[in-house]
């Protein structure tokens, strides 16, 4: 096991906004800068008071992003975020950036919801299942 607790492409905690159902944030929360040139953080983890479990966004590219709720379908312990994958810490399951099983024991593929881009902010749906 790794005790690295974030991936080298750097990750951000933040609040995000809620905005009726949607969860809003700017596509600039992923900018970054190496040197001094432009890079883009490969996910970002929001966090919310009225959100029982964070949310991973994952960007793609610039138009293809995904958001995960971090809860493991096993037995809802929160995942934790390595690099590309998502891990949890209770019996080790593990998920793609796409919320898809990679090891047991869950059985099922994380909640994911719809992003849409509009005006430079993500608009993330948590009203869709
Ligand atoms: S609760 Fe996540 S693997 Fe059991």
């Amino acid at each position: 096991m790794t005790t690295l607790m974030q991936g080298c492409t750097g990750t951000k905690l933040l609040t995000g906004k809620i905005v009726g159902d949607d969860l809003v944030l700017p596509v600039s929360d992923f900018k970054t800068k190496k040197g001094n040139k432009d890079s883009f953080k490969k996910y970002i983890i929001v966090q919310h008071d009225m959100l029982q479990y964070p949310v991973c966004v994952y960007r793609f590219s610039e138009n293809e992003y995904a958001a995960l709720w971090m809860r493991c379908t096993h037995q809802g312990t929160e995942l934790q975020v390595f690099g590309d994958k998502l891990q949890c810490p209770a019996h080790g399951s593990e998920f793609t950036s796409k919320g898809l099983v990679q090891n047991g024991p869950a059985n099922a593929m994380l909640r994911t919801f719809p992003v849409i881009i509009e005006n430079n902010q993500l608009k993330i749906s948590l009203k869709a299942a």
